[in-house]
């Protein structure tokens, strides 16, 4: 039996244990997956704890991403883009390999759960913090027409467009994809995709930009799920859009983590559609 964790702080909401276990029936791999949770100013010592006790890997949740990723010996692009890390897998010799699932999950789930293709599309992102950082590299992969990002402090939008267009590995993406940091009094109107990348949802707000930016029928992603994307989805609603929640990307992402981890894909259009009639 191979052992799994997802490591955080808080991790007692987590439904990762839930996903990774039906995942494991459905394509009958031997593992299993618990909840491990890490003191503030002790996520190295949990997670060498974790190592030394026959862990094959983990997930990595709030606030420990950006530190996950620093311990690290090896990561994928992805992952340096987002200078985050979602997942880690060990390898031989104490070897840390780290990977950022978040932005595939999202993108797979708009594509693939949604049947939306983001190619050619004009896409708003909002925010500029951790969960966007996680997601603006596998959009921009995704091939929009435009991808524009839009954060209440517009210095740090500035910062984190300007870390996507310097990488290397997305030159080639960026001579198709007009990539962009915008102040929002300056945006312009009309985005087929929105994505809600911010906290705001948490503090009850319904979207942090004008609904103008909504064309009709467009699609308003909000990464967070259950009550909290409530306020959004209702905005969104009420201005001629069509909401979606982030409960596709939660199981997405963890679809991306089984694969890399097994080399197995899970069958995760299935267990979301279980996890949405449980939640109805
Ligand atoms: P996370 O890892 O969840 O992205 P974070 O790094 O703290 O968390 O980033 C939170 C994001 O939500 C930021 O883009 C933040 O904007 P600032 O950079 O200006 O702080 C945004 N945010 C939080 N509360 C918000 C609100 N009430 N309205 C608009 N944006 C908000």
């Amino acid at each position: 039996m191979d052992h799994y964790c997802v490591l955080g702080n808080p991790v007692a909401h987590s439904k990762s244990p839930a996903i990774h276990a039906r995942f494991a029936e459905l394509t009958g791999q031997a593992m299993d997956y618990s909840k491990l949770l890490a003191p503030l100013d002790g996520f190295i010592h949990t997670l060498r704890h974790w190592m030394a006790h026959d862990g094959r890997g983990c997930n990595v949740t709030v606030p420990f991403k950006f530190e996950a990723f620093r311990l690290a010996n090896t990561a994928s692009d992805r992952a340096t883009l987002a200078q985050a890390a979602n997942t880690l897998k060990f390898g031989d010799g104490g070897q840390i390999l780290a990977d950022n699932t978040d932005g595939i999950g999202l993108v797979n789930d708009i594509q693939i759960n949604a049947g939306i293709s983001l190619a050619g599309r004009d896409i708003l992102l909002l925010g500029a913090g951790g969960a966007a950082a996680g997601v603006l590299g596998p959009l921009l992969a995704a091939g929009p027409r435009r991808l524009v990002v839009t954060n209440r402090t517009h210095a740090k939008a500035l910062d984190l467009v300007a870390r996507h267009a310097d990488h290397p590995s997305l030159r080639d993406l960026l001579q198709k994809t007009e990539l962009l940091a915008q102040e929002q009094q300056g945006l312009e109107a009309n985005f087929d995709v929105i994505v809600n990348a911010t906290a705001s949802s948490l503090g009850g707000s319904a979207a942090p930009v004008d609904a103008r930016v909504l064309k009709p029928g467009a699609l308003a992603y909000d990464m967070m799920y259950g009550t909290a994307a409530q306020g959004f989805a209702d905005w969104a609603r009420a201005h001629g859009a069509m909401p979606r929640d982030g409960l596709g990307m939660l199981v997405e992402q963890a679809a991306e983590s089984f694969a890399f981890w097994r080399g197995v894909r899970p069958p995760s259009a299935q267990v979301l559609q279980d996890m949405r009639k449980a939640l109805a």
